[in-house]
């Protein structure tokens, strides 16, 4: 099985450099803190924050209030994060996401993950642990694009074209990597992932984003995490075959289609009792 963690260790500086070069990239980890209002004075968990981009937009919304706890298990990512951000009331974690609920010492009201979510191995275990870490009527928001959610549309991504081009020019070198992606998902298997998991699905906002260059996603194919298939193989052989690709794909691929994806805001459920008690309690504070 791959070490991912290693892997994200190795691809801190090039993930870095890569979002804060592509700005397609930015508006996704912006959007995931503008779907629910972050208030001064709120404690917000960065689930998986990697370099800290999307810390830094949460930062932005609370100021010098509040708290934010970034978590993330790449011990370089973190440290990349703290050289990006520098502020008393932003804590970084290396611990993996699914520990979440054992590590962050207090509930919190929101917790956000950006393009993070299909890495985890568990998904249940996160979804358990993100409930037990939030407050009574506390949010979880994740995101996902078209290459781990089934938006059930038939055309070929250019993202999966340069995929098919990579693995075809890795297996005429002779390499012979896996090629699997995870499965995809789709709405109903997140709506009952969150059912017996203590969420409930409460949004499912599919955004479009301008799509990106042949350029920004070869360069995106650079960092290891995202390319394991080049794990094996050596750095020359790499840049060569992203060569090839660029040039022969150049012609085919325009910058028209967009970037999907789906952002989920997801509540804790309050178990029944405790969910009848609460109707009442917020009429009584209304009058
Ligand atoms: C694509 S990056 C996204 C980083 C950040 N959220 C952003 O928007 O830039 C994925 C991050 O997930 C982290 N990660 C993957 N699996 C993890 C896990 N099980 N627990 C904690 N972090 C994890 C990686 O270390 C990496 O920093």
């Amino acid at each position: 099985m791959r070490n991912f963690q290693k892997l994200w260790n190795k691809s801190a500086v090039i993930y870095n450099k890569y979002g804060l070069t592509f700005p397609q990239y930015k508006k996704t980890n912006k959007f995931i803190t503008e779907i629910v209002p972050i208030k001064h004075g709120q404690i917000v968990v960065d689930l998986a924050c990697g370099t800290g981009f999307t810390t830094k937009y949460i930062l932005e919304k609370l100021g010098i209030t509040g708290m934010i706890y970034a978590l993330d298990f790449s011990f370089e990512m973190i440290k990349q994060a703290k050289k990006n951000i520098d502020a008393k009331n932003v804590k970084f974690i290396l611990a993996p996401a699914e520990k979440i609920s054992t590590i962050i010492p207090e509930k919190v009201d929101l917790v956000l993950c950006n393009s993070s979510f299909w890495q985890f191995t568990d998904y249940e275990k996160v979804l358990r642990g993100v409930s037990k870490t939030l407050k009574d009527n506390g949010v979880f928001i994740f995101n996902l694009n078209q290459q781990f959610y089934d938006f059930g549309i038939k055309e070929i991504s250019h993202r999966k074209m340069i995929l098919q081009a990579i693995f075809s020019e890795l297996k005429d070198r002779g390499y012979n990597p896996e090629n699997k992606l995870r499965e995809k998902l789709n709405q109903n298997q997140i709506k009952q992932l969150a059912i017996k998991n203590g969420l409930k699905l409460m949004e499912a906002k599919i955004l479009e984003f301008p799509g990106s260059t042949l350029e920004d996603n070869i360069n995106f194919f650079k960092i290891p995490a995202v390319a394991p298939f080049f794990e094996k193989v050596p750095d020359s052989v790499r840049q060569s075959i992203l060569k090839k690709v660029y040039n022969t794909l150049k012609t085919k691929i325009d910058n028209t289609s967009k970037n999907k994806w789906v952002y989920f805001t997801l509540k804790k459920n309050l178990p029944p009792n405790r969910a009848k008690l609460e109707v009442p309690l917020k009429a009584e504070r209304k009058t």
